[in-house]
């Protein structure tokens, strides 16, 4: 996609941090944009930096993991600007740190909650609207660079955005006959306010494993005061989608611990030499098993027409 002007652009988390980069920068390119976000000091702050600035944006209060007001929501679009958006971007994110063998189910639950559940409940609610609509559009999911590797104190964020990762790759592959885009953006360090995301924590969740205090909290603050602004890793992210980027890594820093983490993976898988009748008789199965599937899904599709 390269032409954004008149485009609706949803965006979770879109009050604060990358999310308001985001806002801002496609308000810029002409699109309207939809700031949804759970946090209604985040919301205040972001329409009273729009006001005044001829910009068409509209402010949803919104929990992404409850999904009957993420449908009222996607309503709530269409009422104020007559359509669905072609442009989604699912966000909205929390973290909290600790060794993972101190994980209770509620540091599971609610990370698992925002950062995977609120990234499905966006598809769910979104992509059958886009392909109803008929007019293309593009996805862009925020996950992280933890997305990519295990980790000693962020199991559960990382475990997160692996599936993120891994479902944007499908829906990549899944959407493109509809004309929609799908790219995950993986960032390292950004300059936000996602120390405080506690403060969003639901009462019911509260039970952590975790050290969580002040200090924990001031600790980082400090670190994310040094990261990338978020107008710059939306500009980043526009022309990731502007090139159709699977991935969108715009993180030097990213690269040796990458190519580290990939080759150890690649050197885990036997060479071919070492089971040759294994590899001839597994691969015939699977095509096998392909053409029976692809047979099934046109006898199926030629029952749906009759
Ligand atoms: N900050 C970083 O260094 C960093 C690094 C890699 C990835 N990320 C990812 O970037 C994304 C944006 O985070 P950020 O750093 O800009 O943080 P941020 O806290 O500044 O912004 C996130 C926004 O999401 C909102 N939010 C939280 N839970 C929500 C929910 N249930 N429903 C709706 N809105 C909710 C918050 O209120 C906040 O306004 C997240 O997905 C995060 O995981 C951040």
């Amino acid at each position: 996609m390269k032409d954004f002007a008149g485009k609706v652009a949803f965006i979770t988390g879109g009050a604060s941090g990358l999310g308001f980069g985001l806002a801002k920068v496609f308000s810029d390119a002409g699109c309207k944009v939809v700031i949804a976000d759970i946090r209604q000091d985040h919301l205040d702050e972001a329409v009273a930096y729009f006001r005044g600035k001829n910009a068409a944006v509209h402010a949803i209060k919104l929990d992404i993991t409850d999904r009957k007001a993420y449908a009222a929501a996607a309503d709530e679009v269409e009422k104020v600007f007559g359509e669905p958006p072609q442009l989604l971007f699912n966000n909205a994110g929390v973290n909290t740190f600790g060794p993972t063998e101190k994980s209770t189910y509620e540091d599971w639950d609610w990370l698992m909650g925002v950062l995977l559940g609120g990234v499905i409940n966006g598809m769910q609610t979104f992509v059958p609207r886009m392909i109803a609509a008929g007019k293309g559009g593009y996805i862009v999911n925020t996950s992280s660079i933890g997305g990519f590797a295990g980790s000693d104190g962020a199991a559960i964020y990382c475990a997160a955005k692996a599936a993120v990762n891994n479902l944007s790759e499908s829906y990549h592959l899944s959407l493109k006959k509809y004309g929609i885009g799908v790219s995950v953006c993986t960032p390292a360090n950004i300059k936000s306010n996602i120390a405080e995301a506690t403060f969003t924590r639901p009462e019911t969740l509260k039970n952590t494993g975790y050290v969580v205090n002040e200090q924990s909290i001031d600790s980082l603050r400090r670190i994310h005061s040094a990261g990338m602004e978020p107008v710059e890793l939306a500009g980043h992210m526009k022309k990731g989608i502007e090139d159709e980027q699977l991935y969108i890594i715009p993180y030097p820093e990213a690269k040796e611990s990458l190519e580290k983490h990939f080759q150890e993976i690649l050197d885990s898988v036997l060479p071919m030499e070492a089971d040759p009748e294994g590899v001839k008789q597994r691969n015939e199965a699977l095509r096998a098993w392909a053409a029976e599937r692809r047979e099934m899904f046109a006898a199926a599709k030629e029952q749906e027409k009759a």
